[in-house]
C-alpha cells in the first residue's frame, strides 16, 4: 500500500544505495523544497551532506538569519553561508528585462555556488529541490517556455557533479506531506513557496536597493497580518510586488509622488493555475494602512484580482 512513511523509507534507501560513502552538496534556499531535500538527505547520509546557502540580497526580511538558525542549530546540518549581495546587485544593475534578470540571477547563483564547491574536496553529487511543476513550466520539446525557472537546466559540465533530484516526481502538496513525515517543523513545511530569483522578480524592471527595501518591508507587513489573522492555511501564496509605478497622493498636508505597492494573494493546488484569494476586507484595509504608514516612499496600495491564467502568480 502506498503511504508517506513508505515513500520516505524508499527514498532514503534509494539515496543510500546511490551515494554510498560519497559526498553530496545541496543548495539550500530555506524554501519548502530545498529544506525537505536537505532534511531527507541528512536523514539518509548524515554528515556526508554539506549545504550551501547563498544570500543573494533578494531574500525576505530576516530570512538569512532564520534559515541559518533553523538548519545549523535546529537540524545540525552542515551549512556554509555565502554573502553575495553586492555581486548580485552589481550584475543586475541597469537590467530591466524579466527574462534577462532571471538568467543573470540563475547564472550568478551557479557561479557563486561553483566557487564554493571548488573549495570543497570530495564532493560527488549535487542535490536539488526540483519539482514536477518546475520541469513542466520550464518547457520540454513540446511545451513552450513560460518562464525560465532557475533551478532547472542541469549544471555546467566542468563541475563534474551528478545530480540528485529526489522531488522531481512530486507536486508541492506531496512535498509538504513528505516534509511532515520527515519531522520537518510545521512552519517550514507550510511555508509558502518562494521563487529562486526571490524579490528580484517582485521589483519590476530595474532593481535598486531602495526598491528592494520597499518590497521587503511591505511583504513583511503582509505576512505578519496574514499570520495574525490565521489565514496562512487558506492562502497558497501571498507577497507584495513593486510595479514601478509612481502616482500622486496626499500625505500629511502635502502632495506626494510616490510608489504603488501591489498585494498578490492566491489560492492554488500546485501553482499551475490559481485564483485570487478572497481576503477579508478588514484585513486588506489593515495591511494597506500599515504599508502606507510604515513603509517609506509608498502612497498607494492595490490588490491584484487576476487568476492564472491569464496572469502568472509572480509579476515577472
Ligand atoms: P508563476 O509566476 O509562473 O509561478 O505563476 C508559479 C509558482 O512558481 C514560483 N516560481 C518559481 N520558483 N524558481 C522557483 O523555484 C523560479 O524561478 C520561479 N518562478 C516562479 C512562483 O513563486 C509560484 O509559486
Amino acid at each position: 500500500e502506498w503511504t508517506m512513511d513508505h515513500v520516505v523509507e524508499m527514498q532514503i534507501e534509494k539515496i543510500r544505495e546511490e551515494v554510498q560513502d560519497r559526498h553530496v552538496l545541496c543548495a539550500l534556499s530555506g524554501g519548502v523544497d530545498s529544506s525537505v531535500v536537505a532534511v531527507l538527505l541528512h536523514k539518509a547520509i548524515g554528515d556526508q551532506l554539506t549545504c550551501i546557502f547563498v544570500d543573494h540580497g533578494l531574500l525576505r526580511k530576516n530570512e538569512a538569519d532564520d534559515v541559518m538558525k533553523m538548519f545549523e542549530e535546529g537540524f545540525h546540518i552542515n551549512v556554509i553561508k555565502v554573502d553575495a549581495q553586492d555581486r548580485f546587485l552589481d550584475k543586475l544593475s541597469g537590467v530591466s528585462d524579466p527574462e534577462k534578470k532571471r538568467k543573470i540571477i540563475g547564472n550568478e547563483f551557479i557561479e557563486v555556488f561553483d566557487e564554493q564547491a571548488d573549495q570543497l574536496t570530495d564532493i560527488d553529487y549535487l542535490a536539488q529541490g526540483t519539482l514536477y511543476t518546475d520541469i513542466i513550466e520550464s518547457g520540454t520539446e513540446t511545451a513552450q517556455t513560460i518562464k525560465s525557472h532557475h533551478n532547472v537546466g542541469g549544471l555546467p559540465e566542468h563541475m563534474n557533479l551528478e545530480l540528485i533530484e529526489p522531488l522531481k516526481a512530486l507536486f508541492k502538496d506531496e512535498v509538504r506531506r513528505l516534509g511532515e513525515e520527515l519531522g520537518v517543523p510545521e512552519h517550514i513545511v507550510w511555508r509558502q513557496p518562494f521563487p529562486g530569483p526571490g524579490l528580484g522578480i517582485r521589483v519590476l524592471g530595474e532593481i535598486t536597493q531602495e526598491k528592494l527595501e520597499i518590497v521587503r518591508e511591505s511583504d513583511a507587513i503582509l505576512r505578519e497580518e496574514i499570520k495574525i489573522n490565521d489565514l496562512e492555511r487558506d492562502v497558497w501564496q501571498y507577497f507584495t510586488a513593486l510595479p514601478g509605478v509612481q502616482s500622486v497622493g496626499v500625505q500629511g498636508d502635502e502632495r506626494s509622488y510616490n510608489h504603488t505597492v501591489a498585494i498578490r494573494a492566491v489560492t492554488s493546488v500546485d501553482g499551475m493555475t490559481s485564483d485570487w484569494a478572497r481576503l477579508p476586507w478588514e484585513v486588506l484595509e489593515k495591511i494597506s494602512n500599515r504599508i502606507t504608514n510604515e513603509v517609506s516612499h509608498v502612497n498607494r496600495v492595490v490588490y491584484d484580482i487576476t487568476s492564472k491564467p491569464p496572469a502568472t502568480i509572480e509579476w515577472e
